[in-house]
């Protein structure tokens, strides 16, 4: 494929034109996509034109799909793509403080996606499909360039440590009531080191999200201070790419070596976007951030 890239920011992401995305296989520019991904951590495509059925192929060529709502899904009931949007089943939006635009406001937290999972994720992918006229920005933070230029001071004091991770966490800053839902209880908590190196370049990232609720050797209030510093540290404008949707928009990004959030919009309005998550897989150095028992 002869595709064009533009950087998004100095410091990481690039803006990929001519791919056709419903056009890419195994065989037909995946290759390229990955090995631009592990290089720069966020890619955008413009005005695509690209069904459910393609957008899950693609996130399939990354890794396994994730699926948090396995265990409620019944026998023969299909995967359905995940959607973040406020749009309920008759059309209306949800109003502002409904649990369902709670949650959406807990994503308006700086994150890595499924850290407190299992096997946490990969690459979101996410398509914009109904956008908003202001606001609705979605925002990403390399965690991988900020780590580069951090302090020694900053870094020597999570260098080495596991964090803990529970969904849970992160949506309690928004609502107690939203975090006694089941749906954000289901995981034991997860325990992961501090940086992940990328097995393909070596290139190290701060792993920390919203779900992160304790750093090894420090109690719980030393651990959300610290972790507040290192967020703030790496979301710094210098290391921010702040995206505006189209509809048709697809951007994905590396959850290894990025943090994201959603930023606030007039909740009267609809805004869906679907996301899909692929899992990594030892390929993708999940042993590099395996805390040893
Ligand atoms: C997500 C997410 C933020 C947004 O899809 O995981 O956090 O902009 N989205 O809606
Ligand atoms: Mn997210």
């Amino acid at each position: 494929m002869d595709f064009q890239t533009k950087p998004l920011t100095p410091h990481f992401g690039v803006d990929v034109t001519g791919i056709a995305l419903e056009e890419v296989t195994s065989e037909n520019g995946f290759a390229q996509i990955r090995a631009l991904f592990e290089e720069h951590s966020a890619l955008l495509f413009r005005a695509q034109e690209i069904s459910d059925a393609k957008h899950l192929e693609l996130a399939q060529l990354f890794g396994p799909i994730e699926d948090r709502q396995a265990d409620e899904r019944k026998p023969g009931e299909a995967f359905e793509i995940p959607k973040v949007s406020n749009v309920l089943e008759d059309g209306t939006t949800s109003a502002e403080m409904d649990l369902k635009t709670l949650n959406l406001k807990s994503n308006f937290l700086w994150h890595s996606d499924s850290t407190f999972l299992p096997v946490p994720s990969l690459v979101n992918i996410l398509i914009g499909r109904v956008v908003t006229t202001d606001g609705g920005a979605t925002e990403l933070a390399s965690t991988r360039a900020a780590w580069a230029m951090m302090p020694e001071t900053l870094k020597a004091k999570v260098r080495g440590r596991g964090i803990w991770h529970r969904y849970s966490h992160s949506r309690r800053k928004i609502s107690p009531e939203l975090a006694e839902l089941p749906m954000f209880n289901k995981w034991p908590d997860t325990h992961w080191n501090a940086v992940w190196e990328n097995p393909v370049n070596g290139r190290e990232a701060l792993y920390i999200a919203s779900h992160a609720f304790k750093i090894d050797g420090y109690d719980e209030a030393e651990s959300q201070v610290l972790l507040d510093e290192l967020t703030a540290f790496c979301t710094q404008p210098a290391f921010v790419y702040s995206h505006t949707w189209s509809v048709g928009d697809v951007l994905l990004w590396d959850q290894r070596a990025v943090m994201h959030r959603g930023t606030p919009w007039p909740y009267e309005q609809p805004r869906t976007l679907s996301s899909i998550c692929s899992s990594v897989t030892e390929a993708d150095g999940l042993d590099r951030i395996r805390v040893p028992t």
